[in-house]
């Protein structure tokens, strides 16, 4: 049990918020101002496990510049008038081009956790991902009605790979990815100098950095406990046992994984089947002749391989590679509707990303998703009638002007 009278203590003696202007959910328009609510209300070492990257976060900052290096070419006098956002990924219509990356640990981000994500996806019939480290059941995110995928980390322990997939067909998930790009962990510098773990681990540091953060701490201290359940009953680390996400991978994960045992995931699950975290056209082609669905075309947000290419600058080269023989979600870098735009474009099916709904998940919740969601299909529709095209799979490479050349 953690120290609670000592905690609420230093809680009602400190205030986070001395000296900055009050901020709240309805002064939040983009994504820039949900990460600035996050910044606001996370405890320091939790913001920075969301917002940073690895090494010197090439990649992160990369996978956002490369949709500003890219021109829309709208058209005029179109006559448009009913916009059309549905597109269709993994055997799933959803009702946006836009969906929700799986993504670790949300409880820690705010107490509604995945059921904050889960809940929002139903309201915008979009799809969310639920994370192996996740930090609700397979089971209870089964229960919700929104179409639903399971990112599965292939762990050295055979027998819980297994268990994962069928719990996962058990619950009723809709779809499975693989997530390939993180057979190590990258080098997260933030981690290091925060001294993130999960359990928390309290220092004098991050102890003064959740004292200053009020409302965070109340909530993670009295409402439901920290827990990985979809992996606890197999490992203690991180889940009860403090261990930081960059000791968890590289303790837990299989690291000489290959094409075989993507195909052994994919006969054993029999169902939609994405490939994620691949960037290279004979990757793609690879996802293609091993039988998968889709794939995510995605350096982990920049938190894996320091410097690998932007997923949105894949887009052209795997779609001239792949034609239509599967699916392609860009991954990563997403934060306006013009983004989405720009992706579908240059040939995308989907979009996915992280960071655009968990700032909004620090900041308020439910509430912050949901409007930031919104703020985006708002964005979305509003773009797609200045563009002059009323269904997204209308877009294509004639509404894109490159200011570098494609070889
Ligand atoms: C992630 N991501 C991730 N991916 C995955 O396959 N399994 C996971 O458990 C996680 N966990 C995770 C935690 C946090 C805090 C972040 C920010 C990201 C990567 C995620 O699915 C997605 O690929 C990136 O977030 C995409 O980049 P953007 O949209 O954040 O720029
Ligand atoms: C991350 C892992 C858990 O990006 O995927 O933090």
């Amino acid at each position: 049990m953690y120290p609670v009278c000592h905690w609420i203590m230093l809680v009602s003696i400190t205030d986070g918020q001395a000296g900055q202007a009050r901020v709240r959910l309805s002064d939040c328009h983009n994504t820039a101002d949900f990460r600035e609510l996050a910044r606001r209300r996370l405890p320091a070492p939790l913001f920075h496990y969301i917002d940073g990257g690895a090494d010197d976060e090439l990649s992160l900052a990369r996978n956002v510049a490369a949709f500003d290096a890219v021109d829309l070419v709208p058209r005029v006098l179109a006559g448009i008038d009913e916009i059309n956002l549905t597109t269709t990924v993994l055997g799933q219509k959803l009702g946006l081009p836009l969906f929700y990356s799986p993504t670790a640990m949300q409880r820690l981000f705010h107490h509604e956790g995945e059921r904050a994500i889960a809940s929002v996806a139903s309201e915008f019939d979009t799809l969310f991902g639920l994370s192996t480290i996740g930090t609700r059941s397979i089971e209870e995110m089964g229960n919700y009605d929104a179409p639903k995928l399971f990112q599965l980390y292939v762990h050295e322990d055979p027998a819980l790979t297994r268990d994962l997939v069928s719990r996962c067909r058990d619950a009723g998930f809709d779809a499975l990815a693989l997530t390939v790009d993180t057979v190590v962990a990258g080098n997260r510098e933030r981690d290091y100098r925060t001294g993130f773990t999960t359990p928390l681990r309290l220092t004098p540091r991050s102890l003064l950095s959740f004292a200053s953060h009020p409302r965070w701490s109340l909530n993670y201290l009295l409402r439901e406990r920290f827990d990985l359940p979809n992996v606890s009953r197999y490992i203690s680390a991180g889940s009860s046992v403090a261990a930081s996400v960059m000791e968890y991978i590289d303790s837990q994960m299989k690291t000489a994984i290959d094409w075989d045992d993507a195909a052994a995931i994919i006969e054993q699950w029999g169902g939609p089947f994405a490939i994620k975290g691949l960037v290279s056209p004979d990757d793609a082609r690879r996802a293609v002749d091993v039988g998968a669905t889709a794939i995510m075309i995605s350096n982990h947000g920049g938190r894996q391989l320091d410097g690998t290419v932007a997923p949105f600058d894949q887009v052209k080269a795997i779609r001239d590679e792949v034609g239509k023989d599967i699916e392609i979600i860009v991954d990563g870098g997403v934060r306006r509707g013009t983004d989405v735009i720009k992706a579908l474009a240059a040939g995308a099916d989907c979009c996915a990303g992280g960071r655009f709904y968990l700032y909004a998940l620090a900041a308020a919740g439910a509430h912050g998703v949901r409007r930031a969601t919104q703020l985006l299909r708002d964005e979305l529709v509003r773009d797609m009638r200045l563009m002059g095209v009323g269904h997204i799979s209308d877009l294509d490479a004639s509404h894109l002007r490159w200011r570098h050349t494609h070889d």
